[in-house]
């Protein structure tokens, strides 16, 4: 059997558009993430370009990710910036202790950083250390960053081998603040908030857009105290959103699961559409202008870690179930574009739900890739509003999910993309798409999709899950109807 489903998009109620800081990425320094994933050190025998792994620096491009966030994570509030510039052999070693106490060498640092945003065509979002760091080291860093001057600073930076200062918009002032950034209460965070980013000077052009730490899903109150204390000395407020299954004990296997627990994930994924809004509600009652970008800078899934991997480390596989996820999630964050202006997956390599993972030489690109690279096209687009008609699944925990997320914009050029994701893991569903009068010449499409929920691409079948061309939706008779398969998502360009 086929469900029937229908969607009614509103293209000339198009009006906001689709920030590509949406689709930003996140690099901590934990595990894999930067050293092996990333960074593998100029006489690596892994190939490299200056000391970047070339294959993954390849895959990244094809993303065009917009911006990158570093070094933490709860690694930033114990990062002191000045042990990671001069030659690298000098630079003193420490233990990174959120992350299984492993030693970090500092090899991976500002320059290196900054150098890589450069080579992905980024921009780069620095998350300074408010938790064990002093005003002055920020200050200093800014100002290392990107003075122009004849500072002492910005001389030390040419000391150490660039002369042009970088640019640098995006500077968070702290991360979780409320726990592994300084068990600090929101009160309290205000004040330092207020004092720490009074000394993050805009230097010789390069304006700042200064970004609070934000609250961690359910905490309204730290929303509502941020904003009352500081809402008119910030341009972004944070928000982390985890799809896990609780913090304590295991969080489940990323790749051993069943019908349930996929059902499940996708209602608790769901969810983050109504803490962003209670979230956002708080905000617009201090800021009804909507001046103040609330930034998702860490979402995603967490499972346990990989069996055989280090502790710590959040090695986690990526499977179709992951997927889902990623284009349930971007799908939500589209509906909100006037006041959600970035967001971050966590993280970009090795780490939870990551686009890459690498053994070694090998690399694969995970199942959640392939969502950023089909999604690729909604970047600076204008989102269209619609409606959409389906089925919904009763799930444990007292939830409902409709078994059909999706999503619409229109490019520069005037294409229309629409994204349907069809979360049902065993029936197809004919959708019937109204775009109201939009006449209709052509649509292509791709898919992903896999025998099963649990697949996932591995460093011996790379290929398990992967993109495809789509041919199952249709014009007739200036209608457009397509046929989703079971547990897929699809893209279509609608001409
Ligand atoms: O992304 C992993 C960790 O999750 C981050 O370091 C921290 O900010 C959050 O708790």
């Amino acid at each position: 059997a086929q469900h029937q489903s229908a969607i009614r998009i509103y293209p000339a109620q198009g009006k906001q558009t689709i920030s590509k800081h949406i689709y930003g990425q996140f690099a901590e320094h934990l595990g894999s993430c930067i050293y092996g994933g990333l960074w593998v050190g100029k006489n690596s025998d892994i190939p490299n370009t200056d000391g970047y792994r070339t294959d993954v620096l390849n895959a990244l491009k094809q993303l065009q990710i917009p911006n990158l966030r570093w070094p933490g994570g709860c690694f930033a509030d114990e990062y002191h910036w000045m042990d990671g510039i001069g030659p690298q052999q000098n630079r003193p070693k420490m233990v990174n202790n959120n992350w299984g106490g492993t030693v970090e060498d500092n090899s991976f640092g500002t320059h290196e950083f900054l150098n890589l945003c450069e080579l992905l065509g980024c921009e780069p979002y620095v998350s300074a250390n408010v938790g064990s760091g002093s005003v002055e080291e920020m200050a200093k860093w800014v100002e290392y960053i990107t003075s122009e001057g004849d500072s002492p600073m910005a001389n030390l930076r040419r000391k150490n081998g660039r002369d042009k200062a970088w640019k640098v918009k995006f500077w968070g002032v702290g991360n979780e603040s409320w726990g592994c950034g300084g068990s600090m209460r929101p009160e309290y965070y205000s004040d330092l908030y207020r004092r720490y980013a009074t000394y993050c000077r805009n230097y010789d052009g390069n304006q700042l857009f200064k970004i609070a730490s934000g609250a961690s899903d359910y905490d309204y109150n730290w929303t509502e105290t941020l904003m009352k204390q500081v809402g008119g000395r910030m341009d972004g407020l944070s928000l982390h959103y985890y799809t896990v299954t609780g913090w304590d004990g295991s969080k489940g296997s990323a790749t051993g699961f069943d019908t349930d627990d996929f059902y499940w994930t996708m209602g608790k994924c769901l969810e983050i559409e109504e803490v962003m809004r209670k979230h956002i509600s708080i905000m617009d009652k201090y800021d009804p202008q909507k001046k103040v970008a609330l930034m998702v800078d860490e979402w995603g899934t967490w499972w346990d870690e990989e069996p055989g991997t280090t502790r710590g480390h959040l090695f986690q596989q990526n499977t179709l179930r992951d997927a889902m996820v990623a284009a349930l999630t971007l799908n939500v964050f589209h509906k909100y574009t006037d006041r959600v202006k970035m967001t971050n997956i966590a993280q970009i390599v090795n780490v939870l739900q990551s686009m890459i993972l690498t053994k070694g030489k090998q690399m694969v690109l995970t199942p959640t890739y392939y969502v950023f690279e089909m999604y690729r096209v909604h970047q600076e687009s204008t989102f269209l509003p619609m409606d959409l008609m389906c089925e919904k699944m009763p799930v444990r925990d007292n939830r409902e999910v409709p078994l059909l997320s999706a999503t619409a914009s229109r490019d520069k050029s005037g294409k229309i993309h629409i994204s349907i994701a069809n979360i049902d893991a065993a029936q197809s569903h004919q959708v019937s798409v109204n775009l109201q009068n939009t006449p209709l010449k052509a649509v292509s499409g791709r898919i992903l999709s896999a025998s099963s929920i649990t697949a996932c691409n591995t460093f011996e079948q790379p290929d398990n899950v992967q993109l495809k061309d789509f041919n199952g939706a249709k014009i007739q008779n200036g209608a457009l109807n397509v046929v989703i398969p079971a547990a897929s998502i699809i893209t279509l360009e609608v001409k």
